[in-house]
C-alpha cells in the first residue's frame, strides 16, 4: 500500500478509535452484529438511500421499542415530528424531559431556541419547512449523554427515517449528532460551519441550541447565524 493511503488509513482508524471511546466503549466491539450495525457512515452506502421505507412504516417497525435500556425510564418513544417531505431535517442527541412527557422532539428550551433559529433566523416554518428527530428516541435518564450502545440500538431508525425523508440538507446539532453521522468523534467549535455528505446528502454540522443557551456569547449567535446561511444558500440551489 502506497504511503499516504497508509497514513490516511490510520488517521481515519485513529478517528474512529476516538470516537468510540468518546461515546463510551472501553473495549472495541467486535461481534459481527454490532461491526454489521455500526453507525460509521461506511455502514450505509450511498445506494441505501434509495431503497426507503415510509416513516410510518419505520415508526411501525420501531414499535414500543425496548432494544435498549431507556426503554426501561422513558415515558414516551420521541420519534420526530415535522414534515415528511421535508428539504431540511434536522437531528439533535436525545430526549429531554419536556420532550420525553409530551413524545415531541425539540419542545423545552432548547427546543424554543431552536425554533427560533428555524424561524426568526432563517425565515422557514418549523411544521412545514422542516422535520426534527433525534439520534436516540427515548430520554437518558437525568438527561446524560446517550451511551454508545443506545446510540448503536437507535440507529437503524435514524438511517431509515433519513432514507424515507431524503432531504437535500441534513443539519446536525452538537457533537453527539455529528459524531454518530460521520462515525468520528467530532470536535464541534472546530467543525461547526463545514459542509459533509452523510449518504449522499448534504451534511452541516452546527452548535446544539443547548449549548448555545448555555454559552450565550455574540461569537456563539453569529456562528449559528453563518451556518444557518449556508444551510439556506445551499436549499435554493
Ligand atoms: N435536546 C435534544 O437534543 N433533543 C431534543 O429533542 C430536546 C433537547
Amino acid at each position: 500500500m502506497e504511503k499516504p493511503k497508509r497514513e490516511s488509513l490510520i488517521r481515519e482508524l485513529k478517528d474512529y478509535l476516538i470516537h468510540l471511546k468518546d461515546v463510551g466503549y472501553t473495549e472495541i466491539p467486535c461481534e459481527a452484529e454490532l461491526l454489521a450495525n455500526a453507525t460509521t457512515q461506511a455502514s450505509l452506502p450511498p445506494n441505501e438511500m434509495t431503497k426507503n421505507k415510509s416513516l410510518t412504516a419505520v415508526q411501525k417497525e420501531l414499535g414500543d421499542c425496548t432494544r435498549c435500556k431507556l426503554s426501561e425510564t422513558r415515558k414516551n418513544i420521541v420519534f420526530g415530528s415535522g414534515n415528511p417531505k421535508a428539504d431540511l431535517v434536522f437531528v439533535g442527541e436525545g430526549p429531554g424531559a419536556d420532550e420525553d412527557e409530551q413524545g415531541l422532539p425539540f419542545i423545552g428550551r432548547a427546543g424554543k431556541k431552536l425554533t427560533e433559529i428555524i424561524e426568526k433566523g432563517m425565515g422557514l416554518n418549523r411544521e412545514k419547512d422542516t422535520y426534527i428527530c433525534n439520534i436516540v428516541k427515548c430520554r437518558p435518564p437525568g438527561n446524560r449523554d446517550p451511551e454508545a450502545e443506545e446510540i448503536e440500538a437507535c440507529n437503524p431508525f435514524l438511517i431509515q427515517q433519513l432514507q424515507a425523508i431524503k432531504p437535500k440538507v441534513i443539519v446536525a446539532l452538537g457533537k453527539p449528532a455529528s459524531s454518530t453521522l460521520l462515525g468520528r468523534s467530532v470536535p464541534i467549535t472546530k467543525e461547526r460551519g463545514t459542509w459533509h455528505e452523510y449518504a449522499g446528502i448534504k451534511l452541516m454540522l452546527t452548535l446544539h441550541p443547548s449549548y448555545l443557551i448555555r454559552f450565550y456569547t455574540l461569537e456563539n449567535r453569529k456562528a449559528v447565524h453563518e451556518d444557518m446561511k449556508k444551510v439556506l444558500k445551499e436549499l435554493k440551489k
